[in-house]
């Protein structure tokens, strides 16, 4: 699907056309529908996310004609509009349809149409297109070639960028879509050097050897249960050689987890193929970093791997070593994601002097008993920072919430059988994220779990069932915010 900023939207060439409606519109230019009628009638009064659909047969051509509500200026609300244009898409998608033009001339009238909104609205179109069916012999290619968007004085550069970064969203949702007997961390790391190829940014891929030599131990103790060997994927963008601020993106890349010896029960466990979420929001914002050729210097990082059963797991009870040096009793092998977490940052500060650290990740199911499906809560060791990755993640109408570190939580990471636990117990995703913080030391680190927000379990607006590709487009911006 592409889409198009065009001058002239000409109704009878577009299969459908949607046309943004405010509360106190009169009248549609150049258009039989009467919107009096429609109000009396209470089909539809133009009130924020509302729709109405009108079929018309117009010389042998079927024509649908959408209305959506922008409400007024008290009542326009951003997310319902998009959520309910992605609907319309998607129906419009069902209904086999080619072209959809979009007039929302009639945004200015109720919002400042400023360069925000625009972002938003333009990545949403752009994300609503992805269905994850690249499994299915029968599956029918999507009909929707073409979207307009009517110029309304928009920012060109905005409306690109925002595009590309809709793109991101999707590509980011494709890896974490991607099941784990194809999805492993070797085929993440050749996705990831594919993806890289072209641009700027530089890959490396460490293999098992590397990793061994570099005393990546936590990292090796997660992965040494599969046959599938562990990919430390490393993506580069030397965009501010003046500078010396490092910005370390880790991403939490388990290609699978089944728990490891603390199995985990099936019914969980269905969905572990999505435990890279962090991983596929790391690579695909490092392509947009590119891509944008962001002035700031940003590492991605990823510690590929499966925490899977054999007869050499890693085992409840075990003392393990990290390459920050401290070690680890494991309480749990189902505690896994911070375990490759806290390799991979270190490994970002020590060994491409990350000066700033955010991890990504889907590491504890009590997220989503902290902020379900919505919100992502955050552990750091540096407000400031927080603040600037939270208004990266409002600009990209994502969100995140900054849980409490009292030193009571603190204490609980610690062992009497060794220096740390993977296990600390309740509240299960601020101790996770303390674990983690005791390895980024004292430079501003920001640790997102997206347990309950990397994926969705049915579709919703501009979300398919499955991967979200959340954080994706956060990262972008704030690399963008954090460059010169
Ligand atoms: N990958 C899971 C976390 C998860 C759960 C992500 C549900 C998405 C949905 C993680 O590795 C895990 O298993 N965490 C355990 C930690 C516990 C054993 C301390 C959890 O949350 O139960
Ligand atoms: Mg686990
Ligand atoms: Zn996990």
């Amino acid at each position: 699907m592409q889409l198009k900023l065009v001058d002239k939207l000409k109704a009878e060439a577009l299969d459908a056309l949607i046309i943004g409606v405010t509360e106190n519109q009169e009248v549609i230019e150049n258009s039989e529908l009467n919107l009096s009628l429609l109000k009396e009638k209470q089909l539809f009064e133009g009130k924020t996310g509302e729709s109405f659909t009108a079929t018309v047969l117009k010389e042998g051509s079927i024509h649908h004609l959408i209305l959506l509500g922008l409400g007024s200026e008290e009542s326009f609300n951003l997310t319902k509009v998009i959520k309910t244009l992605a609907t319309l898409i998607k129906d419009q998608k069902k209904k086999k349809v080619a072209t959809i033009g979009i007039d929302f001339s009639m945004l200015s009238k109720v919002t400042e149409a400023g360069n925000k909104l625009q972002r938003q609205l333009f990545s949403g179109i752009a994300m609503c297109d992805y269905e994850f069916n690249d499994y299915k012999t029968d599956a029918k290619p999507s009909t929707l070639e073409t979207i307009e968007i009517l110029n309304n004085s928009y920012n060109t550069q905005a409306f690109e960028e925002a595009v590309l970064l809709g793109e991101t969203n999707v590509f980011s949702r494709m890896l974490t879509n991607m099941p784990a007997n194809i999805m492993t961390p070797e085929k993440l790391a050749d996705l990831a050097v594919s993806y890289a190829e072209g641009s700027q940014l530089e890959i490396e891929i460490k293999e098992q050897n590397e990793i061994e030599a570099l005393g990546m131990k936590s990292y090796l103790a997660v992965a040494k249960g599969s046959s599938n060997p562990p990919k430390l994927i490393v993506m580069r963008h030397k965009g501010d050689p003046d500078s010396d601020k490092v910005f370390g993106f880790v991403g939490k890349g388990l290609t699978y987890d089944s728990g490891g010896l603390s199995i985990k029960p099936t019914a969980s466990m269905v969905n572990m193929k999505d435990d890279m979420g962090g991983a596929s929001a790391v690579i695909a914002a490092m392509g947009a970093i590119s891509k944008l050729g962001l002035k700031v210097n940003v590492v991605g990082v990823v510690a590929a791997c499966e925490n899977m059963i054999s007869g050499i797991s890693y085992k409840p009870g075990d003392i393990i070593e990290s390459m920050g040096g401290k070690t680890i009793y494991i309480g749990n092998t189902d505690a896994e994601g911070r375990l490759t977490l806290i390799d991979a940052v270190t490994y970002v500060q020590k060994i491409e002097g990350a000066t700033h650290v955010v991890d990504i990740a889907t590491l504890t199911g009590a997220a989503i008993h902290c902020l379900g499906s919505e919100a992502a809560p955050v552990v750091t060791n540096n407000e400031d920072f927080y603040f600037a990755v939270e208004k990266a993640f409002e600009k990209a109408n994502e969100k995140i919430w900054m849980m409490p570190v009292f030193d009571e939580y603190k204490e609980l990471v610690k062992h009497d059988q060794a220096d740390l636990t993977n296990t600390a117990g309740s509240p299960g995703t601020i101790t996770a994220g303390l674990f983690i913080g005791e390895f980024a030391k004292d430079i501003p680190w920001v640790h997102i779990d997206i347990a309950g927000t990397a994926f969705k379990e049915k579709a919703e607006g501009i979300y398919s069932k499955g991967g979200t590709g959340s954080g994706a487009i956060p990262l972008v911006y704030l690399a963008k915010k954090m460059s010169k």
